[in-house]
């Protein structure tokens, strides 16, 4: 590792960025011939496998024995890390084995030894954030079968601490997203009980919405927190509606004008109540929301944004929407057929909806893909 490293480092955000790093340059550089990094999880019960990288190119892939896809927090490991709060190394335990003064102590170092070998690790390096393990990257053997220096090691430390920090502070993050995202789940929730029409439908439209996420995610992940950002605006892209009179929303019959006008307010309501995204997601999330009934050809409202001004979530969230109002009853009309929906689809591609996002639908589609979702629509009674 390097001054580059370091600085790379320092601009880190997130577990991922992290673990790609030690992936492309760390564990390269050290010419490491396996790296594994565990986490803490949720419960603080355990931390959890979250990479699992072989760089050994003679070395066939072996599966990963699911019992070490997690180390309880008392295994001898764990308690041997938390004690000497530093990097473990075998040779280390070893010696430490060799010169143990109990029976104990010299079955617990033999424990923690037994450990590191199922686990492939020659070192573990712990990271603590205000005396939490947070994090914990092993490193096999190096190709060169040379072994790890003093100056390496104490690199990897600092690697660790940083790391510890980051997920520490984005799993903070997390939680308060998600604090705001179930509370505003609620009023979803009570939205689509009030209508028997839209039940299940902001469930469906996330479900569609992150499966073609996936198979544009050369453009999704383009975007910071992407796949995310697609899913929270997918899932809360009607909640808006909760702030129109009832009497619109659970109409038995076609919107008059008036109503219809007040209608097409929604995507505007919905960005409102989900405001507070803005400030972990940037205003992607909020337009993602905005656009969702925006048209390609430039005839959707509110404001009749057209082709690529509106971001790719936003026309992502426009075909799933699209294709869920199409295969559910609507008050004026029954609900259309599979076969029906897709022709349809065909129709406006490149139209009304982006041809791109239309084709990773129907790629998905012929996979069987949506399976799950429409069985989730047969359970709703949608
Ligand atoms: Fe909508
Ligand atoms: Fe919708």
């Amino acid at each position: 590792m390097d001054d580059k490293d370091t600085k790379k480092l320092s601009k880190l955000r997130t577990p991922r960025e992290i673990f790609n790093l030690l992936e492309e340059n760390v564990a390269v550089v050290l010419d490491a011939s396996a790296v594994k990094v565990f986490t803490l999880d949720e419960s603080e019960t355990k931390l959890v496998l979250r990479r699992n990288i072989d760089l050994n190119p003679n070395q066939k892939e072996e599966p990963v024995n699911p019992l070490n896809t997690s180390i309880w927090v008392q295994d001898p490991l764990i308690v041997h890390l938390m004690d000497v709060q530093k990097a473990v190394l075998t040779r280390e335990i070893n010696d430490n084995i060799a010169v143990a003064l109990t029976e104990k102590r010299k079955t617990f170092l033999n424990a923690v030894r037994e450990k590191m070998s199922a686990l492939g690790a020659e070192i573990c390096v712990p990271g603590f954030f205000k005396d939490k393990l947070v994090v914990i990257f092993m490193f096999d053997k190096k190709m060169s079968k040379h072994q790890y220096s003093q100056v390496e090691i104490e690199a990897l430390g600092a690697l660790a601490r940083q790391s510890a920090r980051v997920i520490d502070s984005f799993n903070g993050i997390k939680r308060e997203v998600e604090l705001f995202v179930s509370s505003i789940r609620k009023i979803n929730d009570e939205l689509e009980a009030k209508d028997v029409y839209t039940r299940g439908h902001s469930h469906r439209v996330a479900q569609f919405s992150a499966i073609m996420g996936r198979k544009l995610a050369d453009e999704v992940s383009k975007i910071p927190f992407g796949e995310v950002c697609l899913y929270y605006a997918a899932e809360l892209h009607d909640v808006g509606k909760t702030n129109l009179p009832v009497s619109i929303i659970q109409k038995q019959d076609r919107l008059d004008d008036k109503e219809w006008e007040k209608m097409k307010t929604h995507p505007f309501e919905s960005s409102k109540i989900i405001k507070p995204l803005e400030k972990w997601f940037g205003r992607v999330v909020i337009e993602a929301v905005l656009y969702h009934h925006e048209n390609f050809d430039g005839t959707g409202y509110p404001y009749g944004k057209k082709g690529e001004e509106t971001n790719i979530l936003a026309r992502i969230i426009r075909v799933a929407d699209t294709f869920d109002a199409m295969i559910t009853d609507r008050p004026y009309r029954k609900a259309l057929s599979h076969h029906e929906c897709i022709t349809e689809l065909k129709r406006i591609r490149g139209i009304k909806l982006d041809a791109k996002v239309v084709d990773a639908f129907l790629e998905a589609y012929k996979e069987g893909l949506f399976k799950e979702v429409f069985y989730s629509q047969l359970e709703s009674g949608a």
